[in-house]
């Protein structure tokens, strides 16, 4: 029997990094032609961690300028993919998450009328203007998907609510079996600006911020809010801030934070050297998707600087929060927990709602099933 082509398309760093596991699982299958490619969406932020994985992509679009709008990621990946499904004709086309990436190599696949699988399926918010463009992004690759591969039973029913019953598989999120493989007690950081970090004298705050529906006001607030932090705890706690190269974020973080002597604006980390940075934080204060996941699971509270979160397993269990993006709530939100060691308890404990670290192993033996290559489905991932 031929191999079964699968084609994995990626474009952004959170969806390499959540993906880069799932090709390795892939190339270890003896049944199945891993085929990769990138739209390079992120050019630098994607080669960080096509290195840290030793991933070598087939295909690479190239397409990242400076300040590029939603409308032309998509129509240059549109036409980007179409050449490469004519040349390689994959049997499945996989796409990971909410980007324009995501979308566009569904809406690619389906135009060529070849399967499309779509990792990270079934997060909601309902609102489709927040988080913005990802929640329709999201919700129009279910519609052009065969196969969704829900990280929790939340994200299951999520589909179901939608009519989305057929090739519904619960297997975890990929991005705990990516952090398995990075996190390690004696890890030593490139830079020494890291390593000299004092995190037990010092309270450490990693915080990240770049999501398109926070800029404005909401981004002015939040920046604003780290300046009061960082200026009423002076002594007590140090900001480490790898900001996104988005020039739009750049500009408003450096206007506000630049000056201050216990907040670091750094470049963009390795996904390794972040995930190492994150494990000996203190609080994490985040937009970011990937690290509402990755947090809980190293036992670090996270305060959202978001109305809201397609991640509600965490705030169940207690250890992430809505902060929203008033600059009161979050200064207020932050204080609690640097001034009272039993608020601070009740957050800091490791949990495990998003995976176990077997994702790629369920998805790749889903594949399989779906096939016919395998008689029986993996058995669903089973939460905390
Ligand atoms: C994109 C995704 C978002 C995801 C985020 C992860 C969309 C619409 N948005 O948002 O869902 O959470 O990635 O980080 O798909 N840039 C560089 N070098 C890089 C990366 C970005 O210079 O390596 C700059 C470029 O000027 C680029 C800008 O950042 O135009 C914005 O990048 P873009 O991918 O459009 O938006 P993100 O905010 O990164
Ligand atoms: N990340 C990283 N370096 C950084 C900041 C984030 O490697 O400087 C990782 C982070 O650990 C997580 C992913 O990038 O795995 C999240 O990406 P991002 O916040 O850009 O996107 P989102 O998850 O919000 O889509």
């Amino acid at each position: 029997m031929d191999k079964l082509k699968v084609m994995t398309i990626f474009g952004t760093r959170p969806e390499a990094i959540k993906m880069a596991p799932l090709v390795m699982e892939l190339e270890r299958r003896p049944e199945i032609e891993s085929l990769c490619c990138v739209t390079a969406q992120h050019r630098q932020m994607l080669d960080g961690v096509l290195e840290i994985f030793h991933l070598k992509p087939q295909f690479d679009l190239d397409i990242m300028e400076p300040r590029q709008t939603l409308s032309t990621i998509t129509s240059k990946c549109l036409m980007g993919l179409e050449k490469v499904f004519q040349e390689v004709r994959p049997d499945l086309v996989l796409v990971h998450g909410d980007t324009s990436t995501t979308f566009a190599g569904a809406l690619a696949a389906y135009y060529q009328q070849i399967a499309v699988g779509h990792v990270e399926a079934g997060l909601r918010t309902w609102d489709k203007y927040s988080p913005f463009p990802e929640e329709m992004n999201r919700s129009l690759v279910g519609r052009l998907a065969d196969l969704h591969f829900c990280p929790t039973e939340a994200n299951r029913r999520n589909l179901a609510a939608e009519g989305i019953t057929k090739g519904v598989y619960v297997t975890g999120n990929t991005v705990i079996d990516a952090l398995n493989t990075t996190v390690r007690k004696e890890h030593r950081f490139t830079s020494d600006r890291l390593n000299d970090l004092d995190c037990t004298g010092r309270k450490l705050i990693l915080v990240t911020c770049h999501r398109r529906e926070n800029y404005g006001d909401p981004m002015e607030q939040i920046m604003s809010a780290l300046r009061a932090i960082a200026e009423r705890y002076a002594g007590q706690v140090e900001l480490v801030y790898p900001v996104h190269l988005s020039p739009v974020v750049q500009e408003v973080a450096h206007r506000h934070l630049d000056g201050l002597n216990n907040v670091r604006l750094i470049e963009p980390l390795p996904a390794d050297e972040m995930h190492n940075l994150m494990a000996r934080s203190y609080l994490v204060l985040t937009d970011s998707g990937g690290l509402q996941e990755e947090a809980p699971a190293l036992g670090k509270p996270v305060l959202v600087l978001r109305r809201e979160t397609e991640r509600p397993e965490a705030v169940e269990a207690g250890t992430v929060r809505i902060a929203g993006t008033r600059k009161e709530d979050i200064v207020a939100m932050t204080a609690e927990l640097i001034e009272s060691p039993a608020a601070y308890e009740t957050m800091a404990h490791a949990v495990n709602p998003y995976g176990d670290g077997q994702a790629c192993r369920r998805i790749a033996d889903a594949i399989l099933f779906q096939f016919g290559r395998a008689e029986r489905p993996p058995e669903p991932f089973a939460g905390r």
